[in-house]
């Protein structure tokens, strides 16, 4: 495994501090989201001031800690840059829960090092579970009742748990919707709480035996594309062709299931 030098590990810890904040800035504005204007970006696509507060004050924390390192966002933007860390946020993922009182969503961020994923932080304050990885160093989720070591759920046929999907109106349907009959005709059952990135994190933790969506952003990934690999799972080439930027396909599971959902799902991606 890569080990962590200490520009990661010093960025690690920061992450965890800073994503209790934001959550906890995202909370008050949840308990008081009646309040709220709803801006429609794009078909069933919400935002309202909540996220682009959330990510405004994450930004102005990493700028001012680290003003060297560049800023990837769903609300704000950027790009693919020089700067050896990137980090990649989505102030509020499960939007559409937030807005209309549902509890699935989160905050999430992730860190490219060196172009890879090396950083993983998802924090739901519903629940109060930051899920967090570093390269090499495992994943853990922190709770009330204190901190617990990751695995995936290394089942091996789609019967053996729950797998977790999601779908937005980016693509079309023809993806899928043929996916979901296979995994059914399989004996497999699924399920789509509204957060890409807590599901990802379900994975990693082994409540969900995988994730498949045809098209997500990298906001919305890449902190649970770290929280899988250091659980013991599996990933597909997120980032191949500029992924940063444009999204693509995401599949995690794990180690025993994943040939089989890869197989289902990769090919009608292509
Ligand atoms: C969305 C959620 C959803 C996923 C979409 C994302 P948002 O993010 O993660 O579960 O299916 O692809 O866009 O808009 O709530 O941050
Ligand atoms: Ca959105
Ligand atoms: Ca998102
Ligand atoms: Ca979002």
């Amino acid at each position: 495994a890569v080990l962590a030098d200490a520009a990661t590990l010093e960025r690690y810890a920061y992450a965890r501090h800073i994503i209790r904040q934001a959550g906890e800035i995202a909370l008050g504005m949840f308990h008081r989201r009646t309040e709220l204007v709803i801006e429609e970006k794009g078909l069933q696509d919400m935002v309202s001031i909540a996220d682009r507060m959330v990510e405004d004050y994450v930004r102005a924390q990493i700028a001012a800690r680290f003003p060297d390192d560049a800023v990837v966002g769903e609300e704000r933007g950027g790009g693919a840059s020089d700067a050896r860390c990137v980090w990649v946020i989505d102030p509020i993922d499960g939007t559409a829960c937030f807005v209309n009182g549902m509890l699935a969503w989160c905050v999430s961020i992730g860190v490219l090092v060196d172009g890879k994923p090396a950083i993983g932080a998802v924090y739901d304050p519903n629940a109060d579970e930051l899920f967090h990885a570093c390269q090499g160093q495992g994943a853990y989720v922190a709770a009330k009742a204190g901190e617990t070591r990751l695995r995936v759920n290394d089942v091996v046929s789609l019967q053996g748990g729950v797998l977790g999907v999601g779908f937005s109106h980016r693509v079309g349907t023809d993806t899928f919707l043929p996916f979901l009959l296979d995994v059914l005709e399989e004996g497999g059952m699924f399920i789509r709480n509204g957060s890409g990135a807590l599901m990802i994190a379900y994975v990693a933790a082994g409540r969900l035996i995988g994730y498949f969506e045809p098209h997500i952003n990298s906001w919305d990934c890449l902190a649970g594309i770290v929280l899988v690999n250091e659980a013991g799972g599996r990933c597909n080439d997120f980032l191949a062709d500029n992924g940063l930027e444009k999204g693509n396909p995401i599949l995690v599971g794990g180690p025993r299931l994943y040939p089989q959902l890869a197989a289902l799902a990769l090919p009608r991606c292509a």
